[in-house]
């Protein structure tokens, strides 16, 4: 079973895609059997990073069934450490409007991808897809770039990430979930109040559910005069949503992405001593660690199952 790793940030272009398929490039590298699968349902180009233009098979064949297994829509670029590519979905009307079965399926085709670590790249925005598709992931990695907009953007897509998760522990079928999903929220604390109100003991079990929601941060695109004031932004998510926020590192505005991106390969391959790759290629050591010690604990509560609760 592959330990899945997604990728968010809530605004686009703070560099979600080029951060996966860099951080791809550098696990694959280090021997890891890498997948990276491009979920973002309306603007999928991970593939154009790797000069793939005319994919033979996208993510479309699969919610069309026309493939059965996503195992069938690979592409495997042997030049780039035998990393899986699985190409994302065109905007056609069925793809954008996936339905809930097709989503399910989709989640559960993500599990019986052959690899050690897959990566998702969730796409722009915090509608249900983008959430879902970034809470599926066993480690969530979350990027934002120091301009205010970003970070306001950021902010909004984790609360929602964090209402999301909370829901997600009460069942469908139960009298708080039930009561719960009659409602819209705006903040994590109606979320709470509301399930106590329904049945006592409530929120402390969603408070629960949040314990291991730690989304690691990446910030990108940092410059000389526009650093982001960190600890204000982990002062208030930790305050508000109750969520820390481990830091993975900061890559720096760099030319040489846009460069890289011209000659269709990334940062981390085209240029391996600049700046931005040298910073990414620190952030992927550290997050094969965060994944060693996630297949660690995976073990251990395989082998006693009774005390992982
Ligand atoms: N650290 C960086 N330095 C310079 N340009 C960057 C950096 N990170 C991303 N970019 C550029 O920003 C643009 C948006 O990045 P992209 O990865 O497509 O964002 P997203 O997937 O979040 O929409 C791209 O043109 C990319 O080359
Ligand atoms: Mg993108």
């Amino acid at each position: 079973m592959s330990i899945i790793i997604s990728i968010g940030s809530g605004k686009g272009g703070t560099g979600k895609s080029t951060i996966a398929a860099n951080l791809a490039c550098v696990l694959a590298r280090s021997g890891r059997r890498v997948c990276l699968a491009d979920l973002d349902l309306g603007g999928a180009d991970i593939h154009i990073q790797f000069g793939l233009f005319e994919p033979p098979r996208t993510l479309t064949d699969f919610i069309t069934r026309r493939c059965d297994s996503l195992n069938e829509v690979l592409q495997t670029l042997d030049t780039v450490h035998g990393l899986q590519l699985l190409v994302g979905t065109g905007d056609t009307l069925q793809t954008a409007n996936m339905n809930y079965q097709q989503k399910q399926r989709l989640l559960r085709g993500l599990q019986t991808i052959d690899c050690d670590i897959l990566i998702l790249d969730t796409g722009a925005g915090a509608n249900y897809h983008v959430l879902d598709f970034f809470m599926a992931a066993d480690i969530q990695v979350c990027i934002t770039c120091p301009e205010a907009t970003a970070i306001l953007d950021f902010y909004r897509f984790l609360q929602l990430a964090t209402i999301r998760k909370a829901l997600s522990s009460f069942l469908s079928g139960s009298e708080v979930g039930t009561a719960l999903r009659e409602h819209s929220f705006e903040t994590l604390d109606q979320v709470f109040t509301l399930a106590e109100e329904t049945q006592p003991g409530a929120r402390l079990k969603a408070r629960e559910a949040l314990e291991f929601f730690n989304p690691l941060l990446i910030i990108n695109r940092v410059g000389n005069n526009a650093r982001l004031n960190q600890m204000k932004l982990r002062t208030l998510v930790a305050k508000y949503l109750g969520v820390n926020l481990p830091d993975l590192g900061e890559i720096p505005e760099d030319q040489s992405v846009g460069r890289a991106l011209r000659s269709f390969l990334p940062v981390c391959e085209y240029a391996p001593d600049s700046p931005s790759a040298q910073a990414i290629a620190k952030i992927g050591t550290r997050l094969g660690k965060v994944v060693d010690l996630y297949e660690t604990k995976r073990r251990a509560a395989a082998d006693n199952p009774a005390e992982s609760g």
